[in-house]
């Protein structure tokens, strides 16, 4: 497999945000907001997804990488050092639907790590949804243990306690 994964370019963008409504799908807190009150401000759940790319690449392009099949774009990462902390934090990834199964998460995710570990960090953390199976059985078979379980609400301001 010809596999590289390469520090992320402005002009991936677009194309990092395609995979990231594609492999979210399912898997979102936006599309499970969604799935309960309905687009947002004329918004829908892939839009709000979409920004959270461009929040993590605002934050730290650096921390970004693409893992490109021959030529073509088939996954991303980003990541975040905390350098205060010692803490280096991954908020998403997403791999081509046509290209899973064959190690590639597994790939960006190794690299983000020792990418951290050259950086001087020490620990690593990285969050997954309950109904997210692959995340429960990727990320401690790379070494991360379970600390917490975390339950997200969301309400209508016009609405009442019981309604
Ligand atoms: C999560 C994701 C990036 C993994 O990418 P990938 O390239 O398919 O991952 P890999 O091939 O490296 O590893 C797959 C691993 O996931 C796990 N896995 C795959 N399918 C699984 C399933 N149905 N149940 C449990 N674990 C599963 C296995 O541990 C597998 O490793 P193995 O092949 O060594 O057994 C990809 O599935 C994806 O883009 N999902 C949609 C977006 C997403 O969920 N992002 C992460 C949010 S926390």
């Amino acid at each position: 497999m010809d596999l590289h994964i390469r520090r992320y370019k402005p002009t991936d963008l677009d194309t990092i945000k395609q995979l990231t409504v594609e492999g979210f799908d399912g898997v979102s807190i936006d599309r499970n907001i969604e799935d309960q009150f309905g687009p947002i401000n004329n918004r829908d759940w892939r839009w709000r997804k979409m920004r959270h790319i461009d929040f993590d690449v605002d934050r730290d392009a650096e921390g970004v990488f693409v893992a490109e099949l021959g030529r073509e774009v088939v996954g991303y990462i980003t990541t975040y050092r905390d350098h205060a902390a010692g803490m280096g934090l991954i908020p998403n990834l997403a791999v081509d639907s046509r290209q899973r199964g064959r190690g590639i998460g597994r790939k960006l995710i190794e690299f983000a790590l020792n990418n951290f570990r050259e950086a001087g960090l020490t620990h690593a953390k990285i969050e997954t949804l309950d109904q997210n199976e692959v995340g429960q059985g990727l990320y401690p078979s790379l070494g991360f243990r379970e600390v917490a379980r975390q339950i997200h609400y969301c309400m209508a301001l016009d609405s009442k306690p019981n309604e």
